[in-house]
């Protein structure tokens, strides 16, 4: 039987040095807010329950967490061994190994931990040799190479700050050790916090651990380790877009945020940006600078240049949507197309409809929302308002410049016209006058 594994994902911490408002755990890298990579983590590795420990802005956290996972509020933030000490408190009766995982370590993978829950002993740590190990707690090693102990940065003799071997914070303990250890920390450090790494020295010799890399393990503590993190992270997902099938005509300028799904044979050209929950039926071709924001796409269409999709925007088959064109809450049918600057929001246009360039869906009236429908076949002339709620049936002609207030019925022609007034001469009538 495989061994019982909780986790304890520590997320209380106010994140100081990202000098925010909002909790650091809530800031995003491709999306998704920093909290949900150790939550996805822990569920891949097969762990179950999984107590997230919050404390600096907990309402605001718990609104991303999926509902299987449990929360421990931490009132005071008095270190990370306190840290454990709350998410344990929801793990009463719990036997087995307790992986502690960090809500700002995001580029952390399933395998390393895998190889975690492997490791023998009352404790196993991830370590890894970091050419800049400014801000990390190291690791101390004895004559013999084991672990005796870990110091933080701001505990280091000027010996120990020149060990490259740092604490990635990331542990699998047997559940009895922490119980009987954790109460047993003292915090007299230069922080004067209870430190989880000090369980090490509190188990060593009996310490296992295993070395990552660095790009894994790299903790997120300001916006500049925030962007860093996202780069690495969007060249592995577009890399993995690109073995799927995707053609990129520049993924160092393609911004695909995760929980994004692209089809095979689909091409993205330079400067999209594919937001998270979207989804790119195959073959179909956006084109540069198109932004993409939970919209669907369907098999074939061409997006761009220049085209923002926004959510609620479902595209059927082999849709053309051009530059300068916005959607929103659009549902567009088979074979239509918007080529040129307009504005498509709560509508729904039917199977081979032409809306021509500057059309505008006049959708708000400064109170309400109200939804547009255009029928199959519909020809909707350049520079026309569809003031909502309306309808035009299947087969009308609106002419160019019209707009539309009231419903059209099926195979009509509706176009509004001011009358024409021409006036011979009066233009160069004019410049005469004002020579004079
Ligand atoms: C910690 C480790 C350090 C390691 C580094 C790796 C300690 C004392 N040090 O340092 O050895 O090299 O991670 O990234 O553990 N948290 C709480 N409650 C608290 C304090 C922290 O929930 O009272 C949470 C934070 O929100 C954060 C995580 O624990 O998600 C780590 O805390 P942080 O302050 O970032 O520790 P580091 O200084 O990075
Ligand atoms: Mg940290």
């Amino acid at each position: 039987m495989p061994p019982n594994i909780a986790s304890i994902i520590l997320a209380a911490g106010k994140g100081t040095r990202m000098l925010s408002r909002r909790p650091k755990v809530l800031h995003r890298i491709l999306g998704r807010p920093l909290v949900l990579f150790p939550v996805r983590l822990a569920a891949e590795v097969g762990a179950r329950p999984t107590v997230v420990v919050l404390g600096h802005g907990a309402d605001e956290v718990r609104q991303v967490l999926p509902p299987e996972v449990q929360v421990a509020i931490q009132p005071e933030q008095r270190g990370t061994a306190d840290a454990v000490r709350v998410g344990l408190s929801a793990l009463a009766g719990f036997d087995g190994k307790v992986l502690v995982l960090s809500g700002d370590v995001p580029l952390l993978g399933a395998g390393t931990v895998k190889q975690l829950l492997e490791l023998p002993g009352p404790v196993a740590l991830v370590t890894a040799l970091a050419g800049d190990p400014t801000g990390y707690g190291r690791v101390v090693r004895g004559r013999d190479g084991r672990i005796e102990r870990i110091v933080e940065e701001r505990d280091t003799s000027p010996a120990e700050r020149q060990i490259s071997e740092i604490n990635a914070g990331i542990y699998c303990f047997d559940a009895a050790f922490l119980r009987e250890r954790l109460g047993g920390l003292r915090d007299d450090n230069a922080q004067s916090e209870l430190y989880l790494p000090d369980l090490v020295a509190a188990a060593a010799p009996r310490v296992a651990s295993l070395a990552a890399p660095m790009a894994e393990i790299a903790g997120i503590n300001d916006r500049r380790e925030l962007s860093v993190a996202e780069a690495a992270l969007r060249a592995r997902v577009n890399a993995e877009h690109q073995r799927n099938g995707v053609t990129l005509g520049d993924p160092a300028t393609t911004y695909i945020d995760l929980d994004v799904e692209i089809g095979r044979d689909v091409s993205i050209e330079p400067g999209c940006v594919l937001a998270a929950g979207t989804v790119v039926a195959e073959g179909a071709e956006i084109r540069a600078h198109s932004v993409l924001e939970g919209a669907r796409v369907g098999p074939g269409c061409v997006v761009g240049p220049f085209a923002r999709l926004r959510p609620g925007t479902e595209l059927a088959a082999g849709v053309h949507i051009g530059n300068f064109v916005e959607t929103k809450k659009a549902r567009i049918g088979e074979g239509s197309k918007a080529n040129h600057h307009a504005y498509l929001g709560d509508i729904e246009i039917g199977k081979r409809v032409n809306v021509g360039a500057g059309t505008i869906t006049c959708n708000y009236d400064g109170q309400k929302k109200s939804l547009t429908r255009l029928g199959d076949g519909v020809f909707i002339g350049s520079d026309t308002q569809l003031v909502a709620p309306v309808t035009v049936g299947d087969g009308a002609y609106v002419g160019a410049g019209t707009t539309v207030q009231e419903d059209v019925p099926e195979d009509a022609l509706v176009f509004t016209r001011a009358p024409r007034v021409v006036k011979e001469g009066w233009a160069k009538r004019r410049r005469e006058k004002a020579k004079k």
